[in-house]
C-alpha cells in the first residue's frame, strides 16, 4: 500500500519505518527541514532501539521516503496518518492546533479518495472535527472526494516502540466503515499473523481506549507508590506486598514497581487530558485526580529520605546521580523525576555528579544548562568519586549490579538510596553500605 504519514516525531516515526519494512511505500513527512534532510542521510533524532537501522535499510530500498511537501505523499497515498504531536495546554487540555493544522492541509491538497487515520493521541471527537475541518476545506476548493477518518491509537512504549509496532498485543481500530476496517486490517495484516490481534470498534470508544489504557497503567503505578509509602510507616516492605498481590492472576505481576513516580511523554500528560474532559463534559474525576496528586509527591519521596538523612543544609554534601531519563532504554528526560530531584536537592544547597548512559545531552541542552551545581560523567564510577551518597533514579541495566567494592573505594560515604528498588538490602547491608528503598519500612 501507498501510505502518507504527517509528523515524523516519536510515533510517526516508528510508525513509518514499520509498514516500510513490511513492504509499503511510506512518505513521512514534517514541516522540520533540517529533520527530513537529517533522515534521508538516515540519522534519526531520538534513540529508539532497533529503529536508526530499520530507516536507514527502506530509505535504502526506497520503502521509506521524508519530505517537507505534504502533497509528495498525499497524491501517491490511499491512506494517510495524522502523528502529529498533542502536547499539553494550560489548562491541561490536549493542545490541537497540530491535529487541526494537519487535517486542514490535507483538506487543501486532497486529490482522491483518502482513509485518514489518527495516530496522535486525541480527546474523544476529535475525528468528527478532523473530517468536518477537511470536508470544509474541500467545499472550498469546490471539489469533492470520500473522506474516511479512523481512530487507531498507538500504544508504543518508548524504549521497545520497535518491538511493540512489530509484534502488537492489539491492534485498534476505530470505525463506522466496515470497507475501511478491512483496508486497516489488510495493513496491519503482517504485524498480526497467526493471531487475530484487531479489535474494532466506534471511533470514539477507540479515542477512549488509548487515554483509559493510559490512564490505568498510571493509576496502578500511583496505586503502588502509595501502598509503598503505606509500607514505610508500618513497617512492611513494599517488594514483599508486590509478590504477594502480582501472584493473583486477576492483579498480575506487570506495572506494580513502586518508585520516584511516573514521567514520559504520555502518562502525566494523558492523564491531565483525560481529568480535563472529565471535566469538561461535566465529570469530576475523583481517581485521577487523586492518581495525579500520589504521582506529583512521590517525585519527592527519595529527596525526603535524603534531609531526613543527612538534614536540610545540603551545603558542602554532594551526591551521584545515576540515571536521569524518564525511564531506561531512552534518551527522553520529558517529565522526568530525575529533574525535580535534582533541582530539590540543589535548592538544599547541593551539588550533583549525574551520568545517564543516553540522556546526558538532553539533560545539559534542555534541562540544566550552564547550571554549575550539577557535573556530567562519562561513567557511573566517575560519577560516585567522592560523594556522600548515590541515589539511583533511572534503573538502566548497568545499574544493575555494579562494582560495590569500587564504589566503596571511589564514593566518600558508602550510602545508597535507591529510587528503583534494585538492590538487596541484606547483601548491601553486609558489604557495608547504609541503604535505603523505596517502601521498606
Ligand atoms: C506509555 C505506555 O506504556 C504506552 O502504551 C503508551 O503508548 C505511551 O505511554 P512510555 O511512556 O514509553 O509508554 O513508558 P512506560 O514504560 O509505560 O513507563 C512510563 C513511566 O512509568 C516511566 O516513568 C516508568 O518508570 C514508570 N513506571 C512503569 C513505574 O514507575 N512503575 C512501573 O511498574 C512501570
Amino acid at each position: 500500500m501507498k501510505i502518507t504519514i504527517v509528523g515524523t516525531g516519536y510515533v510517526g516515526l516508528v510508525t513509518g519505518a514499520c509498514f516500510s519494512e513490511m513492504g509499503n511505500t511510506v512518505y513521512c513527512i514534517d514541516i522540520d527541514d533540517g529533520k527530513v534532510k537529517n533522515l534521508t542521510n538516515g540519522i534519526i533524532p531520538i534513540f529508539e532501539p532497533g529503529l536508526e537501522e530499520l530507516v536507514s535499510k527502506n530509505v535504502e530500498s526506497g520503502n521509506l521516503m521524508f519530505s517537507t511537501e505534504l502533497n509528495f505523499g498525499l497524491k501517491n497515498s490511499s491512506i494517510c496518518f495524522i502523528a502529529v504531536g498533542t502536547p499539553m495546554d494550560e489548562d491541561g487540555s490536549a493542545d490541537m492546533q497540530y491535529v487541526l493544522e494537519a487535517a486542514r492541509e490535507i483538506g487543501q491538497l486532497i486529490s482522491n479518495d483518502l482513509i485518514v487515520v489518527n495516530k496522535s493521541t486525541v480527546p474523544v471527537g476529535t475525528a468528527d472535527q478532523v473530517k468536518s475541518v477537511i470536508e470544509n476545506e474541500m467545499k472550498s476548493r469546490k471539489v469533492s472526494y470520500r473522506v474516511d477518518v479512523v481512530s487507531n491509537p498507538e500504544f508504543l512504549k518508548e524504549g521497545a516502540a520497535v518491538s511493540d509496532f512489530m509484534r502488537p498485543d492489539r491492534v485498534v481500530i476505530g470505525s463506522d466503515n466496515d470497507a475501511v476496517i478491512e483496508v486497516m486490517k489488510e495493513l496491519y495484516k503482517p504485524f498480526t499473523i497467526n493471531h487475530d490481534r484487531f479489535i474494532t470498534m466506534d471511533i470514539r470508544s477507540a479515542e477512549m481506549t488509548k487515554y483509559a489504557s493510559n490512564a490505568m497503567l498510571a493509576t496502578r503505578i500511583s496505586f503502588m507508590n502509595e501502598m509503598a509509602n503505606i509500607c514505610e510507616r508500618v513497617g512492611a516492605d513494599i517488594n514483599f506486598v508486590r509478590e504477594g498481590i502480582g501472584s493473583d492472576k486477576r492483579i498480575g505481576y506487570s506495572f506494580l514497581y513502586p518508585g520516584c513516580g511516573y514521567g514520559g511523554s504520555c502518562f502525566p500528560k494523558d492523564v491531565k487530558a483525560l481529568i480535563k474532559t472529565a471535566q469538561d463534559h461535566g465529570y469530576d474525576s475523583t481517581i485521577l485526580k487523586g492518581v495525579e496528586t500520589v504521582n506529583e509527591n512521590q517525585k519527592f519521596s527519595i529527596v525526603s529520605k535524603i534531609l531526613k538523612r543527612f538534614g536540610d543544609d545540603l551545603s558542602g554534601k554532594s551526591f551521584a546521580v545515576w540515571g536521569l531519563a524518564f525511564k531506561p532504554e531512552t534518551d527522553d528526560m520529558r517529565e522526568a523525576a530525575s529533574v525535580v530531584i535534582i533541582n530539590q536537592l540543589i535548592e538544599h544547597g547541593a551539588t550533583i555528579r549525574a551520568y545517564d548512559p543516553k540522556a546526558m545531552d538532553a539533560a545539559k541542552e534542555y534541562y540544566f544548562k550552564s547550571n554549575p551545581d550539577i557535573s556530567f560523567h562519562s561513567n557511573k564510577y566517575d560519577a560516585v568519586e567522592g560523594v556522600d551518597s548515590i541515589i539511583l533514579v533511572t534503573e538502566w541495566k548497568e545499574f544493575r549490579s555494579p562494582d560495590f567494592d569500587k564504589l566503596k573505594n571511589t564514593a566518600g560515604k558508602t550510602i545508597i538510596f535507591d529510587g528503583r528498588n534494585q538492590y538487596n538490602k541484606t547483601m548491601l547491608e553486609k558489604l557495608g553500605f547504609e541503604y535505603y528503598q523505596i517502601g521498606t519500612g
